[in-house]
């Protein structure tokens, strides 16, 4: 990550009309190379927020800068092209196949055609729509999920350094939304991209994230790690919001290396964690094979002692002090 911030929001406000705002006095950034998650209730202005990065939205007052450069005098259009979108409504083109689509932006850029189409399969197969079977559908010809896919497909496919995604996988089942998390997740942790991801779903913000930005009624209410956010709620609102004192939650934001562990050799165990698995998988991989003791194994495959619950919870309830 850079010193110059990707996205930056300087007291930003919006009010339509003469109503109230309904963003109020917004400031915050999204480092370069980080996936910052914007949490909140129903109509607390996330999507307006998202908006507001590729000047779909104008703020009222305040100002929003990308890669350091304020944006309000910037071409809308060329700025919309330099920033991939997954809009929460999908938004395909419906008189465009899936490929075209898929194409919008490295056609606008003038990419040569045959790497636009390698692009555009490339896409297609890692939201599991081959190009083969579905280029050349219609939107109107898909379910309502795989029309979400090609949506996260269009806004990756042009490589653009900043993405927005708000809400991309509220359309999607339990399966298919972890699959795409995963993959998200495994995007993000080779390219590096600065993402502003919008969701409502607790577990989604808490996995992607590298830092939380909750918001309440226009505001920013908490804005941290995901696990000072549950180890630290600013407030009952967000306590409430993330559940705070929902110990696998917080499992599932810390590592095998945060619990302290025990150096007898413990029964012998056919399961072994890491120190870089989450505390959420160990608790699985503890109930599934009936003990609450499990050996833990370095890289190299040498065993480093001993992980208990007991030392996890310790170091649950400690992360909360
Ligand atoms: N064009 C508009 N004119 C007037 N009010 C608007 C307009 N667009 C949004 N709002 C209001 O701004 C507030 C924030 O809306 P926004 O769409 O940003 O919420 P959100 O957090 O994305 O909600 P959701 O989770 O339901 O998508 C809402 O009260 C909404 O009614
Ligand atoms: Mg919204």
């Amino acid at each position: 990550m850079s010193d110059v911030p990707g996205v930056r929001f300087n007291h930003v406000s919006k009010a339509y009309g003469d109503r109230q705002r309904v963003i109020d006095d917004v400031s915050f950034e999204v480092a370069r190379g980080s996936f910052v998650v914007l949490l909140g209730p129903s109509g607390c202005g996330k999507t307006t927020l998202l908006k507001m990065v590729n000047r779909l939205v104008d703020p009222t007052s305040g100002d929003v800068e990308v890669d350091g450069a304020g944006i309000a005098t910037r071409d809308a259009t060329a700025l919309r092209r330099s920033i991939g979108y997954v809009i929460q409504q999908i938004g395909l083109f419906p008189h465009m196949s899936v490929a075209q689509n898929v194409a919008v932006v490295p056609s606008l850029m003038r990419w040569p055609p045959a790497q636009i189409e390698a692009r555009v399969s490339e896409m297609l197969e890692l939201v599991r729509l081959p190009a083969r079977e579905f280029g050349a559908r219609y939107p109107a010809a898909l379910s309502g999920g795989q029309q979400q896919r090609v949506g996260i497909a269009r806004a990756l496919a042009a490589d653009q350094q900043i993405l927005l995604m708000d809400e991309p996988f509220g359309a999607l089942d339990a399966i298919e939304r972890a699959r795409l998390q995963a993959e998200l997740h495994g995007v993000q942790g080779r390219l590096h991209k600065t993402v502003l991801f919008v969701t409502h779903d607790v577990d989604e913000a808490l996995r992607l994230a590298d830092e939380i930005v909750v918001m309440r009624e226009g505001r920013v209410v908490q804005h941290g790690r995901p696990i000072a956010i549950l180890a630290k709620p600013a407030d009952g609102f967000v306590a409430e919001l993330v559940n705070a004192n929902d110990v696998v939650r917080r499992f599932s934001v810390m590592k095998v290396r945060d619990a302290a562990l025990e150096q007898d050799s413990g029964p012998a165990s056919p399961a072994a964690v890491r120190f870089d698995d989450d505390l959420r998988s160990v608790l699985s991989v503890m109930l599934a094979s009936g003990t609450l003791r499990l050996p833990v194994i370095g890289d190299d495959g040498r065993p480093l002692g001993t992980l208990t619950l007991a030392s996890m919870l310790a170091a649950a309830r400690a992360a909360g002090s």
